[in-house]
């Protein structure tokens, strides 16, 4: 797999990521509370494995190592959204959980969906921030063994 490849399963990802979401906020509107909380678990499950591929394997290429172009930004950016989105997406799942519980009124539902739209708005400042740097940049300095690792670990995923 070259290195265009791998890099584009992972923008790929994104894309999946941003489907899988509206799939469970269209279970939301249709009041299908059981498939909604089952979509968005998955995507936590699927968001936490791209993440944890991203800081594993790329993560530790983007800081200025003093040799070629410095990086647009550096690993410390990347690692603070990711601990953000993983924050925003386990405070939904709270707010699902307990809103089925006590039976979902429609101000529940409004005030999921306004916590989602946050939640969607960093999500996509992140995959643009990843597609324009880390992605671009890793294109000419991801060792090949790494980018082998990367390979295999996401022809695994699911
Ligand atoms: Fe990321
Ligand atoms: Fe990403």
């Amino acid at each position: 797999m070259s290195v265009s490849d791998t890099l584009c399963i992972l923008r790929h990802e994104h894309a999946s990521l941003d489907i899988l979401f509206r799939r469970h906020q269209e279970m939301l509107v249709s009041h299908a509370w059981a498939r909604a909380a089952r979509l968005l678990t998955r995507y936590q499950e699927r968001l936490t494995v791209h993440i944890r591929l991203e800081e594993k394997f790329l993560l530790p290429y983007c800081n200025n190592d003093g040799s070629g172009s410095s990086p647009r930004w550096g690993s410390h950016v990347y690692r603070t959204e990711h601990r953000k989105l993983e924050e925003l997406v386990r405070a939904v799942i709270v707010r699902l959980t307990s809103a089925r519980r006590r039976g979902v009124t429609p101000a529940m539902l409004i005030d999921l969906l306004d916590k989602e739209r946050t939640l969607k708005h960093v999500v996509q400042h992140h995959h643009e921030r990843e597609e324009k740097g880390l992605f671009t940049e890793l294109h000419e300095r991801l060792p090949l063994e790494t980018r082998m690792e990367l390979s295999k670990e996401l022809l695994r995923v699911p």
